[in-house]
């Protein structure tokens, strides 16, 4: 059987719970949004770009709402997730998922990439984490998924910085889920590989100028470093984040769950 559109399984447990997920305007984590609603959650689409961020839930529907949050700010995700506890009377899942890139040669690379990606990637993910998990242990329970990379368990080329960053969010994501588990708090993340987003758009941009090969190249090589032999869809991830939410991933924490087509990572 040939799979490659979205699955649709049935978590019942999920109906009624209520999801934040950041970056969720766009790209994979809006197809994480419209994956968790389709299982009834309730959705609040964090994301820096406010406007994009309305017309994806308006898009959405199902009581999905947006907010601005800069995940790189303390007081903009304390405010943000404090804004969604308030409309949604609590919330229950999060799925910290804004993420950002840039490429360069390690050599040549400037401190203030090294910052960006990291306060993004990083800082964005501890303090959403944080923020939310305090609520979390208030309430009494409540799950987190992470966007991670293929690049947080293999060093990327042109993309150092990122991978750093990204491998700093499996330390954190691992540590966290440790100190959490006996709250019964679960903590994971996904490791994506070639996934079709705007982001890998600018990417294989600037990798076709710094490599001097053509954009088409850059794809094709993607591909055919992919075992399952495509372009990795947000969909694909998205599932698996469900999946990673749901009482049928009871057991898992602490966990970055490759889901790349098969590319190899440790
Ligand atoms: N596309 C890929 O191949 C790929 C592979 C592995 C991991 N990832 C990761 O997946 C996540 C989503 O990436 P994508 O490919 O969908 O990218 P994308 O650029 O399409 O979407 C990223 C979203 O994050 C938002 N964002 C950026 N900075 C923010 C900030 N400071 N605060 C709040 N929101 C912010 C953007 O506005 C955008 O809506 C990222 O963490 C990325 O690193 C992507």
């Amino acid at each position: 059987m040939e799979h490659t559109g979205p699955a649709n399984p049935k978590f019942p447990e999920l109906a009624g719970a209520r999801a934040i997920v950041t970056g969720g305007a766009t790209g994979i984590g809006r197809a994480i949004a419209a994956a968790l609603s389709r299982q009834e959650v309730r959705v609040a689409i964090g994301d820096i770009d406010q406007k994009a961020a309305e017309r994806a839930a308006d898009e959405l529907g199902g009581g999905a709402v947006a907010f601005a949050v800069d995940v790189r700010q303390r007081e903009s995700v304390q405010a943000g997730f404090d804004g969604v506890a308030r409309m949604f009377g609590g919330y229950d899942i999060l799925v910290a998922n804004a993420g950002v890139s840039t490429m360069r040669h390690a050599l040549e690379l400037t401190d203030e990439e090294w910052d960006f990606n990291f306060a993004v990637n990083t800082r964005g993910v501890f303090l959403s984490n944080q923020i939310a998990a305090r609520h979390f242990v208030d309430s009494g329970s409540g799950t987190i998924v992470n966007t991670a990379s293929l690049a947080a368990k293999v060093g990327a080329p042109l993309l150092a910085h990122y991978s750093a960053s990204k491998f700093a969010v499996l330390g954190w994501t691992q540590a966290l889920a440790r100190e959490l588990a006996p709250k019964g708090i679960r903590v994971n993340a996904v490791c994506p590989g070639f996934v079709k987003t705007s982001m890998q758009t600018r990417e294989v941009e600037w990798e076709a100028k710094l490599r001097g090969i053509a954009p088409e190249q850059v794809i094709k090589e993607y591909i055919a470093q992919t075992p399952l032999g495509r372009l990795e869809a947000p969909e694909d991830v998205a599932d698996v984040v469900v999946f990673l939410c749901s009482n049928s991933a009871r057991f898992m924490t602490g966990q970055g769950v490759n889901v790349t087509g098969g590319v190899y990572t440790t």
